[in-house]
């Protein structure tokens, strides 16, 4: 199967723009709150550079993942890359509405898994989800990770903060 993620354009502003804008009641309940401009392509570009800075300095991979015709549907990124005795990152992702329930993230996860374990030489990937999130749990699940914690209050997700089931994956070729 061809590669469906790829590092993140400032030429995907665009069409980034218009999927945050057409889903923003969808992931309303699943993201922090925006301000008006995140629904913009001037916002979308910030958005992008800013990632692409930490991406530059080595702190992050953020990456779009693209649907069957080749259209950017979605984001996930690695984040929060830190070195040393942890070799650890988090992960984070969204799909468009449109394109929900065909395996996206699943398959977008798996990629970006290849990528921590491979070419990043990472040891661990966490995630966290609001506990009612059964379909991104569903992923995270179907990709190896393993629930071990409840974090109240973890995230300032939808205008509060709340409570994050947080999961975890390890390298599985390490020793
Ligand atoms: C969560 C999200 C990324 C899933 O994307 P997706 O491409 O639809 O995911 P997949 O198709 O790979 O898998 C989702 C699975 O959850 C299932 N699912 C969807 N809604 C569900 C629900 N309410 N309860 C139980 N399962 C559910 C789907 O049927 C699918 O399983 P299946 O393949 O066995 O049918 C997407 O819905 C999304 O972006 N949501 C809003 C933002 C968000 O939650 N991001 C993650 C924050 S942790």
């Amino acid at each position: 199967m061809p590669a469906r993620t790829r590092l993140l354009a400032l030429d995907d502003a665009p069409a980034l723009a218009d999927l945050v804008r057409e889903d923003r009641e969808f992931q309303a309940p699943w993201e922090p709150a925006r301000d008006q401009q995140w629904y913009t392509e001037v916002g979308q570009r910030a958005d992008v550079r800013a990632a692409l800075d930490r991406h530059a300095a080595g702190l992050a991979f953020p990456c779009v993942v693209l649907d069957d015709a080749g259209a950017v549907a979605s984001r996930v990124t690695l984040n929060n890359v830190v070195r040393g005795a942890f070799r650890s990152c988090s992960l984070g992702y969204w799909v468009a509405s449109a394109s929900n329930g065909r395996g996206l993230a699943t398959g977008a996860v798996a990629e970006m898994l290849r990528r921590a374990f491979g070419d990043l030489g990472l040891h661990r990937v966490e995630a966290g989800t609001l506990l009612h999130n059964t379909a991104s749990q569903k992923v995270l699940e179907r990709n190896g990770f393993t629930r071990y914690g409840l974090a109240p209050r973890y995230l300032r997700i939808a205008g509060r903060w709340q409570d994050h089931v947080l999961f975890q994956v390890l390298d599985p070729g390490a020793p």
